[in-house]
């Protein structure tokens, strides 16, 4: 069975716009956010509209129906990376936010100086720079596999790291510019086998296919809603519950308490002990639509659908003079496209194909340390989703040829 692609475009209202008259859209920026169906849409305008009220404070109504919408949403996303309990979600702004969540909380009562924490040179900033904080603050000490010339993780390098009695492994599920998807599950057995915690970055993999947490074993797992289909503002860390019981609250505030007096407080249980103030309620709920719009889909047949596309946009793109590809071969890719003309910025790219309607983004993706590595500033990148078609490969092919045009 394949997906109908048509049938899916038709849930997501803004696939039928046109960026100028006569220009209809043409979305290949998912990895920067994805687009949003009418299901997660609805949810929280429902939320608004019919439910509103704040979350386990109140009696009446209201208060005990939002309460359930944002704790079942939390039951959905559980499911959907297959959590052991609801209460190892914790709901985060987003993934940058669940990073820091474990760096604050875990990294800072667990590391000392002289510790040494493993990360890679395709992580995003979210992955460095809480890390760098740490380094700065407590001593920790920072060492990276390195990336190699097919644009994959040395694992030998991995290895000899391991040597050294890591007390962390952080690194990312899949390259938001390279698109390489990492062997996440040798990585942490590996880790583990050296006394390693891990911590995954999944920002990327989680949309694009099946991610089960207790098949990976790893210890903790940071993702977000809105490359996901669902909003931004809301992601969630995932953590073994043995670990984060142990962890102290990152933010103190409302909700995250048992007991306060004046001088001294007793945390909430899990997951409430890392969920201080008003949370964001609607955004919740829209997550949770968007987990079970996914599950309806199939995230296989997802994953199926970006690999065609992505082998598809591959083959085209390597036909254009001139043109260079940063990343993997397709059987190690996920769905992102990340490249260099010639003698063209591309901030310059992009913004001529956005005069034929096409979403495609450009500079350094928030991995500054991967593009220095190739020696370069920036790269455009276009990527690609559920709803994304071959007729848009081809208006994107078209498109490069048209910018190639013009500065020739
Ligand atoms: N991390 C997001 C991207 O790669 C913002 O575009």
């Amino acid at each position: 069975m394949t997906l109908d692609i048509q049938k899916i475009r038709n849930d997501f209202p803004i696939l039928d716009r046109e960026v100028r008259p006569g220009v209809p859209l043409v979305y290949l920026d998912s990895t920067a956010t994805a687009q949003k169906p009418a299901r997660v849409l609805s949810a929280m305008e429902d939320y608004y509209r019919l439910h509103n009220a704040n979350i386990h404070r109140g009696v009446h109504t209201l208060a005990e129906e939002a309460t359930g919408l944002y704790e079942q949403a939390r039951s959905s996303i559980a499911k959907f990376i297959h959590a052991p309990s609801s209460s190892q979600i914790i709901y985060t702004r987003n993934t940058t936010e669940s990073i820091n969540l474990v760096a604050y909380s875990w990294a800072r009562k667990n590391l000392q100086s002289g510790d040494l924490v493993i990360l890679t040179e395709m992580e995003h900033h979210s992955n460095l720079v809480p890390w760098h904080i740490l380094a700065a603050e407590k001593g920790i000490v920072l060492e990276f596999i390195p990336v190699t010339g097919d644009y994959l993780l040395d694992l030998d390098e991995y290895q000899k790291l391991l040597t050294r009695s890591p007390k962390l492994v952080s690194f990312t599920h899949m390259s938001n510019v390279l698109g390489t998807i990492n062997p996440a599950k040798d990585i942490i057995q590996m880790a583990h086998a050296a006394g390693a915690i891990t911590l995954l970055d999944g920002a990327q993999s989680v949309p694009h296919f099946h991610v089960d947490v207790q098949a990976l074993d790893v210890d903790f797992m940071a993702f977000s809603a809105h490359k996901m289909v669902g909003p931004t503002g809301i992601g969630a860390l995932y953590g073994k519950k043995e670990l984060l019981e142990l962890m102290p609250p990152f933010l103190g505030g409302g909700d995250m308490i048992k007991e306060v007096k004046l001088r001294s407080f007793r945390p909430n249980d899990l997951p409430y002990k890392f969920e201080a103030g008003t949370p964001a309620i609607a955004e919740a709920i829209g997550f949770g639509a968007a987990a079970e719009y996914l599950t309806s889909i199939d995230m296989d047949q997802i994953a199926q659908h970006e690999h065609e596309i992505t082998n598809y946009a591959l083959q085209r793109l390597e036909e254009i003079p001139g043109l260079k590809i940063f990343g993997p071969a397709a059987r190690h890719k996920g769905g992102v496209a990340a490249f260099t003309l010639n003698g063209i910025h591309p901030h310059d790219v992009a913004q001529i194909l956005d005069r034929f309607g096409i979403a495609v983004r450009a500079g350094h993706h928030c991995a500054q340390p991967l593009h220095e590595k190739f020696a370069i500033q920036a790269t455009s990148r276009a990527s690609f989703y559920l709803y994304s078609t071959r007729a848009e490969v081809d208006i994107l092919i078209e498109g490069i040829y048209r910018v190639k045009e013009y500065f020739d």
